[in-house]
């Protein structure tokens, strides 16, 4: 067994850190307050974020495992808005409380975490079921961005961490197996896609491809979506608003047979304080892929349910 230097993070040494300046698309709910320079919109970081993003960078380079203390000070203040892409990919990490949260809606022994940016909601779902011997479940985490799957690798090193767009899904069903269940914030709205997912859903909302994404890999799913897409409104609200959603909604229903169900009365918004920088009005959801139609289902169960039909009506 390797020993290893346990460095307090109070203790670190820091070099006066670069000045970061993170280029991001307004949201109406964005904070700190952005400025505009040379009409991209730019929201600074404060001193503190800027040393605390420094700090878990050193940690991420360190030559040896990270202990729990400092994975999670990574998750913490490790800032996505300090690379390149960061608006491009609607790279907005979901805040721990938050994460831990929707980790109770999670379970059984292979969880999926798609657009998984640094690994925040597959972490807390590392010891659900785990008793000692028994191991925690299997995670495999997929992201496109090599910059946050590398981090990822350092704090959630138990997973198994994939590059990928998540749209390649179709092409990796062989590989990647059958998972009890997806976990994921995905990136919301209109974005450009490599692919259609093979879904019959052909909107424009991403949360809903990616959605349609997990249903062929997984048998149940829990999601981090925009309080606009789900059929009731919950969060911020004095009392449970429910209806048909609107009419992106029921496209995606009737083209996947998905439904979107309300979780156990979690108020997203008592951490709205703790997103980086943003702030989205969502809702947690969970939908249970088993109980589509069959014949909005995966093609393959459609055909497997019909040989089975034509089967027993002999
Ligand atoms: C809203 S962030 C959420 C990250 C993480 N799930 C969390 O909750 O902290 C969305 C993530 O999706 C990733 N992403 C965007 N488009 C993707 C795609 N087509 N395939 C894989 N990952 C993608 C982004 O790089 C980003 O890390």
């Amino acid at each position: 067994m390797t020993r290893t230097k346990h460095i307090p993070l109070r203790d670190m040494r820091l070099g006066t850190p670069a000045r970061i300046r993170a280029r991001r698309t307004y949201h109406p709910l964005a904070r700190p307050k952005p400025s505009t320079k040379g009409g991209l919109v730019v929201a600074k970081l404060s001193h503190e974020q800027e040393r605390e993003h420094a700090k878990a960078c050193q940690l991420i380079d360190l030559p040896r495992d990270l202990t729990d203390e400092e994975r999670a000070f990574v998750l913490d203040n490790w800032q996505a808005s300090c690379t390149a892409r960061s608006a491009s990919d609607r790279a907005y990490f979901t805040p721990a409380g938050l994460a831990r949260d929707m980790a109770v809606h999670v379970g059984g022994d292979r969880i999926l975490d798609l657009a998984a940016g640094i690994g925040r909601l597959a972490f807390h779902c590392r010891d659900l079921r785990a008793r000692p011997p028994r191991p925690g479940p299997e995670l495999v985490c997929i992201e496109r961005n090599p910059a946050y799957v590398r981090v990822g690798r350092r704090v959630l090193p138990e997973a198994r961490w994939i590059c990928a767009d998540i749209t390649a899904i179709p092409r990796m069903r062989d590989t990647l197996g059958e998972f009890d269940c997806v976990i994921s914030n995905p990136p919301y709205g209109a974005i450009p896609r490599a692919v259609d997912a093979t879904s019959g859903y052909r909107g424009r909302r991403f949360e809903y491809h990616a959605i349609a994404l997990a249903a062929m890999v997984a048998r149940r799913g829990v999601f981090l979506v925009p309080q606009v897409a789900v059929p009731f409104r919950y969060s911020g609200m004095p009392r449970i608003e429910s209806g048909t959603g609107d009419a992106e909604y029921r496209k995606f229903a009737a083209a996947t047979g998905i439904e979107l169900e309300m979780n156990c009365g979690i108020d997203t918004t008592q951490y709205r304080q703790d997103w980086q920088g943003i702030a989205s009005q969502v809702e947690i959801v969970h939908a249970d892929f088993t109980e589509r139609s069959v014949a909005t289902a995966r093609p393959e169960a459609a055909q497997e349910r019909h040989g089975q039909l034509a089967l027993s009506s002999h």
